[in-house]
């Protein structure tokens, strides 16, 4: 079990989900981790620190003093301490704290200072489920990487019944499984991946370019990485802080380098993802010296830049697995789909423009992938890294791999 000897800090705040507490700490005891509760102060209306201290064999904390000596519970420490910091349940009101810095009480501090992962475990009635203001404050918790264990349907206290149940204990244990456990099953494969904008020069000093940060890029690369792969990087110029040396990287600026890096590595690869945003046009002849101001308007002739993915996939041999991305402003699926057979791709990731939470420069993303055989899945809006083990996971699916 992956969990054995994982330190757990355990939040729990103010609602009815609270007595699911109890049963959560006792799987996860069960289960091996080490688990020290924090209790918001509101929670304390709904469950007793005496009964979660009993199941987690530790002393419960929910105020920054100890006691009368002014000995203080030292959430930097506590926060320090956890391989893992899960609220469950996490009501709207401490949802709110956190994705504002609110800091009244030492589970809010224990957030704030806490460097480990945080998984968040919703409950609340359905209509304050779907109120703009917790979709926006969960939205922005993602955005921070903290992972949303989504409520799930049901009854729920109020007597209503819809979307708004912390999730079920058992559920979130089988999360906490597979977060920690790491999986190798691209152990021995060699992964080429493009990222990154391109930048084509104008003149020594202009260039045209997009608005690609390479988040999602080395999301993947980062996943394959932790996943056994070797992983190749051709990248345009991004301005994210990376530790090259994990991977074998090089930097490009143009389509063409980009071109000629890949195309050098392409058939030493057992796969390629093609997530760079490759610009389709290049000037045709850039300027060698700075362009002046002189007249009033300036034409720029463009030449098409070499097709990566287009000439790549015209020399994939069978056992190798392409991947490509599409950006679509409009018919979205049936653009995503035609790519897949025009670039002889094996899948295509469709990043919608028109969805939140989706796109260039954003820590989030909402992908739809579709599969040469014609099957297709949709994640929900989740960080990039999410996104990134759910490709992974598909690429496992596709006939080549299997
Ligand atoms: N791509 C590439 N080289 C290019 C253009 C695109 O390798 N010169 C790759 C991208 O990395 C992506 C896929 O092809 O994986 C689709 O890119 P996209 O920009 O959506 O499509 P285009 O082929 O450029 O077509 P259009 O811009 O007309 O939609």
């Amino acid at each position: 079990m992956s969990l054995k000897g994982k330190r757990i800090i355990l939040g729990v705040t103010g609602s009815i989900a609270a007595y699911k507490a109890a049963h959560l700490t006792r799987l996860l005891i069960k289960s091996g981790a080490e688990v020290q509760i924090v209790m918001s102060t509101s929670a304390l209306d709904f469950i007793t620190p005496l009964t979660l201290s009993t199941l987690s064999k530790r002393p419960v904390l929910h105020q920054f003093q100890k006691d009368e000596t002014g000995e203080w519970n030292n959430h930097v420490e506590l926060g320090l301490w956890g391989d893992l910091f899960l609220v469950a349940p996490a009501s709207a009101n401490t949802l709110a704290k956190f994705a504002h810095g609110l800091c009244d009480n030492l589970l809010t501090a224990t957030y704030l200072s806490a460097r480990c992962p945080v998984m968040l475990a919703p409950a609340m009635d359905l209509d304050m489920y779907q109120h703009p203001a917790v979709r926006e404050n969960l939205k922005k918790l993602q955005s921070f990487g903290n992972h949303i264990l989504d409520a799930e349907s049901g009854e729920l206290a109020s007597g209503l019944s819809g979307q708004g149940r912390m999730m079920e204990p058992e559920h979130i244990i089988e999360r906490l499984d597979a977060f920690f456990s790491p999986k190798r099953d691209f152990l021995g494969k060699k992964v080429l991946i493009t990222m990154g904008p391109t930048q084509e020069a104008i003149d020594p000093v202009r260039f045209i370019s997009n608005h690609s940060s390479g988040k999602m890029g080395l999301s993947l690369a980062n996943a394959f990485k932790e996943r056994g792969a070797e992983v190749y990087v051709v990248s345009g110029p991004i301005a994210l802080s990376v530790d090259q040396g994990q991977f074998h990287w090089i930097n490009v600026r143009s389509a063409q380098e980009m071109f000629d890096a890949a195309s050098s590595l392409h058939s030493k690869m057992d796969l390629c993802v093609f997530a760079a945003a490759v610009a389709d046009y290049a000037p045709a002849e850039p300027a060698t010296e700075k362009i002046k101001k002189s007249e009033d308007e300036l034409t720029i002739h463009l030449k098409k830049n070499v097709d990566i993915a287009f000439s790549l996939g015209k020399i994939k041999k069978p056992h190798q697995l392409h991947v490509g991305f599409a950006l679509e402003t409009e018919n979205e699926v049936q653009n995503a789909q035609s790519k897949l057979e025009k670039k002889n791709l094996d899948l295509v990731v469709l990043n919608s423009m028109k969805e939140s939470g989706a796109g260039f420069q954003v820590d989030t993303n909402r992908v739809h992938i579709f599969h040469r055989n014609g099957t297709s899945v949709s994640s929900t809006t989740a960080p990039k890294e999410e996104i990134a083990n759910l490709i992974l996971d598909e690429i496992k699916k596709a006939p080549v791999w299997v």
